[in-house]
């Protein structure tokens, strides 16, 4: 049975988000509307979530002595990872003690923080199909690894980095210093360890959202979205729709997938499992134990966006994962480089039928920053890819009056 209390009253069901960007911001919301009291974490201020949030405490989340006083102060209930660079020892520690409980787990947490522990766990111990890979800390070794068996084209990575940061392809031997080189760069820890994988020519990718939600009788029961189809440049997405067709046998398989990874990982909540599918054949690629940035696009095409089922999954509440409508997400990029940018044309774009927009907040805009995305439905997923880039090509961000 689940109770919930008054947000600021003794009685109140108290969540804390680590991060707090664009993800975490809908989960807030969505957690709000149940009057579950937030604490909105991230390493900046004014940070989206902070801005929707009950509370908001920014502090370094890699730093575990500040992870661990922030949340014995807090002592919330639950603690949700909405990003990967966290101090997750200091989680499965406080699991341990009793002290919080994680969502999922802390231990899926700590796995899927760098893309070793992931991949090791599905490739090795699971079994499951992945691209051919090998971990290498040289130059050296990655050119060993390459000539041992992974050959061209491949893929390398560092093993802490997310949106395609730090990531290159290699088709031939004189791409692979440089490969090394811009790896080196775009790790989020100095770590120097990169992941080199065999490139998989797939026909098409997805995120099959997959939710650990208690059925009836306090038993966690497994329920899938509809396969969301995503287009990536340099490995960061930039457009994603509902539902991408496939074949019965490929659907079997991911499905299969994605259960298998999903029962180790545990718990409670929404996984965004990244696969590559070609033909019937399906390749795990990751997995995200929170909602996927792909994922943005339910808010428009399920009666209950993945930030809606996260905060239900988690709160041992019932979930419904059904489809309303075919749909389309466009992110839409910041353009410049700059604090407190303005949004032009947004009635341009919501002047396109069926659309709609999510304007992040964010306090300071990058170039390649995701500031925002457009949503569209259709009767068909075409039409609404065709309504999302529209939507979100008219949006012009741009340096405030002075
Ligand atoms: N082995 C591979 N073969 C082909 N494409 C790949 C491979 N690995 C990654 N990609 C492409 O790069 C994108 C980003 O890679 P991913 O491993 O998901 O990194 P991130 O953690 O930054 O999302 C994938 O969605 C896919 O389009
Ligand atoms: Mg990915």
């Amino acid at each position: 049975m689940t109770t919930l209390g008054t947000p600021l009253s003794p009685s109140a069901t108290r969540v804390m988000l680590l991060g707090s960007g664009e993800l975490g911001k809908e989960v807030l919301i969505a957690l709000q509307r149940l009057g579950v009291e937030t604490i909105a974490v991230d390493r900046y201020d004014h940070a989206p979530g902070q801005q929707v949030a009950h509370h908001a405490r920014t502090i370094a989340m890699s730093d575990p002595a500040a992870l661990r006083a922030l949340i014995e102060r807090e002592r919330p209930d639950l603690v949700v990872p909405e990003i990967e660079a966290i101090a997750t020892p200091v989680l499965q520690a406080l699991e341990a003690e009793g002290v919080v409980r994680v969502i999922p787990t802390a231990r899926a947490a700590r796995l899927t923080m760098d893309r070793e522990g992931i991949r090791r766990l599905a490739a090795e111990t699971l079994g499951l199909p992945t691209s051919p890979y090998r971990f290498c800390d040289s130059l050296a070794e990655l050119q060993s690894a390459i000539d041992a068996g992974i050959g061209y084209p491949c893929i390398v990575k560092p093993v802490m980095s997310s949106s395609g940061k730090g990531q290159s392809k290699i088709d031939s031997p004189a791409d692979v210093r440089k490969a090394w080189d811009y790896a080196m760069q775009g790790g989020r820890v100095s770590h120097g360890r990169v992941i080199v994988e065999g490139f998989i020519d797939f026909d098409y990718e997805i995120t099959l959202l997959t939710v650990r939600a208690l059925g009836e009788g306090g038993r966690v029961e497994t329920h899938f979205c509809a396969p969301i189809g995503h287009l990536q440049v340099s490995g960061d997405y930039v457009e994603s729709w509902q539902p991408h067709p496939m074949t019965d046998a490929a659907l079997r398989e991911a499905r299969r997938v994605a259960q298998a990874v999903t029962d180790d990982l545990g718990g409670q909540g929404v996984f965004g499992v990244e696969l590559f599918v070609k033909g019937d054949h399906v390749w795990f690629s990751e997995v995200s134990p929170r909602p996927h940035d792909t994922g943005m696009v339910t808010m428009v095409t399920q009666w209950q966006s993945e930030f809606e089922l996260h905060a239900r999954a988690i709160l041992g509440l019932p979930v419904d994962t059904g489809l309303k409508t075919p749909g389309a997400s466009a992110v839409i990029y910041g353009g410049v480089d700059a604090q407190g940018i303005v949004f032009d044309g947004v009635d341009e774009a919501l002047r396109v039928p069926g659309t709609d927009l999510r304007l992040f907040g964010k306090p300071e805009s990058f170039a390649r920053r995701r500031m925002g995305v457009a949503l569209a439905r259709d009767g068909n997923v075409a039409g609404a890819r065709d309504k999302a880039k529209l939507a979100a090509s008219k949006v012009r961000p741009g340096l405030p009056a002075r």
